[in-house]
């Protein structure tokens, strides 16, 4: 019998840069990890303004033809405010949760404990088990509010980072800007990843399963 995976738990929000969390899920399921995906309402509209992505909540077929996945791909789709669901409860084991992008809108509400969505509880769920939790925030710039949010929730124990791609792996293409974020989230999680070119890594070339779909 085949072992089963631990699932992942993805949660994209509505702040600019939905592409850095469709890519993440693409990536996963490309290698056959089972994701738990959570997106927020304005994830969806972000989506249809930067990607002409127009989804209805929970559309994973639709998700998945535009990510150019399998029908049967290992994603679970959750309702936002499916309170009743897996990841609402720490009894249900995962390898944590990556939250990107990451608006300072839930970033807010983590920080201070809220639970106004399945976002919110997922994560919460992640810190109180002790799980890792990785946000990625995306503003510019950032006022003082947002950044004692962000050392709130570092104490509390969640990883937060910023959607800010290096430049010392020579990109030269927004995917590969796209990649180099997406390969340092997957690296939290010890996923063994060749999205990017590490630094003092040989030049062997960068294998990935699919490209991100950009603009270019
Ligand atoms: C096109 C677009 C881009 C946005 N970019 C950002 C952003 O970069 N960061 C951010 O925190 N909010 C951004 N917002 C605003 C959030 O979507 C809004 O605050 C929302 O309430 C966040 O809700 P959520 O955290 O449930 O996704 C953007 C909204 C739109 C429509």
């Amino acid at each position: 019998m085949s072992e089963k995976k631990t699932p992942f738990v993805l949660g994209i929000t509505g702040a600019s840069g939905v592409i850095y969390g469709l890519r993440m899920l693409q990536y996963l399921l490309s290698i056959e990890q089972p994701v738990e995906l959570v997106m927020s309402k304005a994830a969806l509209r972000v989506m249809k303004e930067e990607h002409d992505l127009v989804l209805a909540e929970n559309d994973t077929q639709g998700l998945l033809r535009y990510l150019e996945l399998p029908e049967n791909a290992p994603i679970k789709h959750h309702y936002l405010m499916d309170y009743g669901a897996s990841v609402s409860s720490g009894s249900y084991k995962t390898l944590g949760m990556a939250i990107l992008p990451c608006s300072i809108g839930t970033l807010g509400a983590l920080a201070n404990g809220l639970t106004e969505n399945l976002v919110h509880r997922a994560a919460a769920v992640c810190l109180k088990e002790r799980r890792k939790l990785v946000v990625v925030v995306r503003e510019m710039p950032f006022g003082h509010i947002q950044l004692k949010n962000m050392v709130a929730l570092s104490e509390a124990g969640a990883i937060v980072s910023c959607a800010s791609p290096g430049f010392y792996h020579r990109p030269e293409s927004v995917s590969d800007q796209i990649d180099f974020v997406v390969g340092r989230v997957l690296d939290q999680f010890d996923f063994d990843n060749a999205l990017f070119k590490r630094w003092k890594q040989d030049a062997a070339p960068i294998v990935t399963p699919q490209r991100a779909k950009t603009h270019e």
